[in-house]
């Protein structure tokens, strides 16, 4: 996963000669080879994409990225058609916008909005959220669904977890494995609602090929692939700024973490937080997104109060590693993955 304010350009670069196209009414040069999604991007006219990321060479499966081209049939996915000279793109259009919004619903069908452990950081939820989309018209329960939704979480590696359930299946975990890491011990195995990431021949991560370099999760635009150390962090729907604010719970600077009396401090923390998480599971476990939203509504009071005010940014990872510090002494507690 990218840092937040990454601007990824969808498809990675190109170096051919350069060519001239209008993306919107504005003109833009870039290098033959360069994909219509890459250009826009660069225009500032980002199309929106979920298979796609330009450390990934184009695939074209979610279909959400389609766009007009004048004079050419169809709406071709910006993704893996390359820019022409003299090219004018259309990136938004009334019908542009109803196809994509029922792209989207097929997905949150199966992905529900407020399924995923950190939706800040689920790029289906943010797109769906985008859209307008809080709930698909395609979800109840005669709704045929891919049959890997059924699958239990494979927790089996230390680092990360792989939850089928929040797997959209497009592939850029596999293909991160490919091309950035050459390990290929991930595949996508069935066709259809069968279709499904599989860790060598369906086996736990753990005992797979699986080298736990970390590029699948990194690839992951879901929720589906995640560090444990960040699932065991997350407090709060902004994990960033809650890390800074763990300092604060114990009357620190923000980001400033004491380990004296860290039994109590861990005490304190997991007692203030555990409400939050097993609400968060119950949400998880019944699908229920209004309710759950009302939920967490009727909990940001305690969001805020162990926010504090004057919280500052930081990084997840110091969140990890400060309750790792804060829990080294204190066996009897757990901060479960939710
Ligand atoms: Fe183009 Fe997925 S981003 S098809």
């Amino acid at each position: 996963m990218h840092a937040k304010d990454y601007h990824d350009l969808g498809t990675p670069a190109a170096d051919g000669a350069s060519v001239t196209l209008e993306i919107d009414g504005a003109t833009i040069t870039v290098p033959a080879g360069t994909s219509i999604m890459r250009a826009a991007a660069l225009a500032d006219r980002d199309v929106p994409k979920l298979c796609a990321t330009d450390t990934l060479k184009h695939f074209g499966s979610c279909r959400v990225c389609l766009v007009e081209i004048e004079g050419r049939k169809g709406f071709p996915a910006s993704c893996t058609t390359e820019v022409a000279a003299g090219m004018k793109v259309r990136t938004q259009s009334d019908a542009l916008a109803k196809m994509r919004r029922g792209v989207l619903e097929l997905y949150v069908s199966e992905h529900p909005m407020g399924s995923c452990p950190v939706s800040s950081r689920c790029e289906l939820e943010t797109l769906a959220g985008a859209h307008g989309i809080t709930q698909s018209r395609f979800a109840g329960p005669k709704t045929a669904r891919h049959v890997h939704t059924h699958e239990p979480v494979d927790a089996s590696n230390p680092y990360f977890r792989f939850d089928n359930d929040l797997c959209i299946v497009c592939s850029r975990c596999v293909r991160a494995c490919e091309e950035t890491q050459g390990t290929f011990a991930l595949t996508i195995e069935g066709r259809g609602l069968e279709s499904r990431v599989s860790a060598s021949q369906h086996q736990p991560f753990l005992e797979s090929e699986c080298v736990s370099c970390g590029a699948c999760v990194e690839a992951c635009p879901t929720g589906a692939l995640m560090e444990k150390s960040v699932l065991a962090a997350r407090i709060s729907s902004d994990e960033r700024t809650q890390g800074a604010c763990l300092g604060q719970i114990f009357g620190n600077m923000a980001g400033v973490i004491s380990v004296s009396g860290r039994n109590a401090a861990a005490e304190r923390l997991f007692r203030a937080i555990q409400p939050v998480m097993q609400t968060a599971k119950t949400m998880r476990k019944l699908q229920l997104p209004p309710k759950a939203a009302r939920k967490s509504e009727a909990l940001s009071p305690k969001l805020r109060r162990l926010s504090g005010p004057g919280c500052r940014s930081t990084s997840p990872a110091r969140t990890s590693r400060s309750i790792a510090r804060l829990t080294a002494g204190a066996p009897r507690l757990t901060f479960a993955a939710i």
